[in-house]
């Protein structure tokens, strides 16, 4: 299924709207991962990038990019949506970084041409895993790493459409979790941990480590409602995968 046109559009007309609600939380500081804005100081996750070549699948406004730049990596912000690619333009600082329109699913760029690419809730939930994940270990080099955080299996299958929030029940059948419809035909995309393994060997990748970030007690989250409040403290709510191609 071709999601490249619906999620382009949706991301288009929420862009706006959506920097206005996110942006004052996921660029307060530098490196912050996820719904809960956990500093990656505290997980490990990304390590030093100076001097490295970075690619971020799906930049929204470059929050992350900027702060990677600053830090004297080589990085380029891809992201499906002009919109978007527009606020992470207006947003640029001092250490500037190239921005490129494309899908995670089709990446326009030589193999072997960078040392790390990551996203937060970015082209590797928004395009077809299957598809991004080759597309992502084409392009890095032998050594280079796949860092990506993503919503993890509980929190969708938990998940009440009706209710808009997380739950403790289960709303909907684990095996076969795929796609997931999103606003104004919009797809979202999301697999078991059974699935991920198979992609992400499958991709030729080793799996180095899988975080399971764990806010403390009273981190708000900056995007859904749980219920109870510290459901991602007592289950995991984001998937933190660090692989690399050997
Ligand atoms: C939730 S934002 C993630 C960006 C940033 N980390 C943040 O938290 O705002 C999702 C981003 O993925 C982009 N996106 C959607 N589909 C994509 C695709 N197929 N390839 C690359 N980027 C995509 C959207 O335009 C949007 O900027």
């Amino acid at each position: 299924m071709d999601s490249i046109p619906a999620n382009r559009r949706l991301w288009n007309q929420i862009s706006s709207a959506y920097q206005h609600e996110h942006d004052p939380q996921i660029g307060a500081t530098p490196r912050l991962w996820g719904m809960y804005s956990i500093p990656d100081a505290h997980l490990h996750a990304l390590g030093d990038v100076t001097g490295k070549r970075v690619l971020e699948l799906g930049c929204g406004a470059g929050q992350w990019s900027r702060a990677l730049a600053a830090e004297g990596a080589t990085v380029v912000g891809l992201d499906l949506s002009e919109a978007q690619l527009a606020a992470a333009a207006d947003a640029m600082g001092a250490a500037r970084y190239p921005l490129v329109q494309g899908a995670a699913e089709q990446l326009p760029f030589a193999a072997d041409s960078f040392d790390l690419v990551f996203c937060d809730f970015g082209g590797l939930s928004w395009a077809p895993p299957h598809l991004a994940v080759p597309q992502a270990a084409r392009v890095l080099t032998r050594g280079g790493r796949l860092v990506f955080n993503v919503a993890s299996p509980w929190f969708e299958v938990c998940y009440d459409e009706a209710a808009s929030r997380v739950t403790t029940t289960l709303q909907k059948d684990y095996f076969g979790l795929n796609s997931i419809a999103e606003d104004d035909g919009a797809t979202s995309y999301q697999l078991t941990y059974g699935d991920w393994v198979k992609v992400l060997r499958g991709a030729g990748l080793i799996i180095d480590d899988l975080i399971e970030p764990r806010p403390d007690l009273g981190t708000p989250n900056g995007y859904n409602e749980t219920d109870p409040p510290d459901w991602a403290h007592r289950w995991p709510a984001e998937l933190l995968w660090v692989t690399h191609k050997p």
